[in-house]
Parts: C-alpha cells; sequence; structure tokens
C-alpha cells in the first residue's frame, strides 16, 4: 500500500488503474450494446470527468462525438450545495442522444443542474455514465444509467478527481485516512 500526502491529508491507494481500466471498459462495452447504431453525444463535465471521458471513448465503437460543461460546486473535501455553471453547453444537441460522463455522482447536484438545463436544448434522451457512485448519498430520483464503481461515503482522488485542484494526475485512486 502507498501513502500520499496532498495539502494537509493522507491518501492511500485504493484502486489500482489497472483494474478501473478493465471495469470502464467493461461499461463501454455496455453503451456500445445499448446504442447500437446510434450516434451519441457523450457531455463531459469538467474539470474531473476529462480522463475518464478519454479511457471510455478509447472503449467506445460507435460513431459519436464528444461535448464539453463545466459546473463547480466542491470546495475541499465538501459540497458547498450550490451548483455553478462555469462553462455552459454551446454545442447543438437537439434530436441527440445525450450521454452525460460524470467523474463521480455524491448527491446529485451537478446532475440535478444538468437535468433542468438540458432540456432547453432539446435532446432526444439524456443519460448518465459516471465513474464513481456513492449510492448512500445520492438524493435524488434520476437515474444513473451507467457507473463504473459504486463506493460508499468516502473521499477519493486520482484520476481526473481533486483535492484542492491537486491530485487530478494520479492514475491509481486514493482514499483519504482519517
Ligand atoms: P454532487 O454534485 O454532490 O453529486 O457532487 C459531484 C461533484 O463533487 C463531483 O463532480 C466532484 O467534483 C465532487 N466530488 C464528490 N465526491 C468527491 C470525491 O470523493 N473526491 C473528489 N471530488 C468529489
Ligand atoms: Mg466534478
Amino acid at each position: 500500500m502507498k501513502h500520499i500526502k496532498i495539502q494537509d491529508k493522507t491518501f492511500r491507494t485504493y484502486i489500482e488503474e489497472k483494474v478501473l481500466l478493465e471495469q470502464i471498459k467493461a461499461t463501454a462495452q455496455r453503451i456500445n450494446t445499448d446504442f447500437k447504431g446510434q450516434k451519441p453525444v457523450f457531455l463531459c463535465t469538467l474539470k474531473g470527468a476529462f480522463m475518464f471521458l478519454a479511457d471510455l471513448l478509447k472503449e467506445i465503437d460507435l460513431d459519436c462525438e464528444v461535448s464539453f460543461t463545466r459546473l463547480s460546486s466542491y470546495d475541499g473535501t465538501q459540497t458547498t450545495g450550490k451548483v455553478k455553471p462555469i462553462i455552459g453547453i454551446n454545442d447543438n444537441l437537439k434530436g441527440r442522444r445525450v450521454i452525460i460522463i460524470e467523474d463521480i455522482v455524491e448527491n446529485g447536484f451537478t446532475i440535478k443542474k444538468l437535468y433542468e438545463e438540458l432540456p432547453k436544448h432539446q435532446p432526444e434522451s439524456i443519460d448518465v455514465c459516471t465513474m464513481f457512485f456513492k449510492p448512500k448519498a445520492y438524493k435524488l430520483d434520476f437515474d444513473i444509467k451507467y457507473h463504473v464503481v459504486s463506493i460508499d461515503n468516502e473521499f477519493i482522488v486520482g484520476h481526473g478527481l481533486d483535492y484542492n485542484e491537486l491530485g487530478r494526475n494520479l492514475k491509481d485512486i486514493y482514499i483519504i485516512e482519517e
């Protein structure tokens, strides 16, 4: 087990990249089957989902497009509950099947905000695909169709996920030590 320090917090290895990539591939294969013959748009929520999007898309064999949006709700290891749109939705999503790509779904505030915004763009359908899911924290009814890994209410970093903007470059996933 490896320990790392980011600012005032200590983290230990939790999921190795190799294991994570295998599970991302399995999720990609489900999407390939479910969207066969279609041309979905993967709407990546920045910043955290950039690495997941890259790994997932390498395993997608559909004709597909990519779009980006940026929302922010977190401060340190706590959500603020207020989701701020920082980069809006700029591509034409009218009539398109949109798959939201998230790094992690916790309370679901980010997903809720997107479900409020997206209908204005008249997509044909909206689905969610997240790398991590905290089911014990999730408070909403919107279906999270695809999640790669389900975890308890613990704070993790790596593979795009940050603590105060640090740790996004880590290949493996690390969990906070109390
Ligand atoms: P939600 O809006 O409450 O679902 O929280 C989702 C957002 O909070 C994610 O996109 C992350 O930016 C952040 N977040 C939630 N849990 C973690 C975590 O364990 N590590 C790093 N960021 C997290
Ligand atoms: Mg995020």
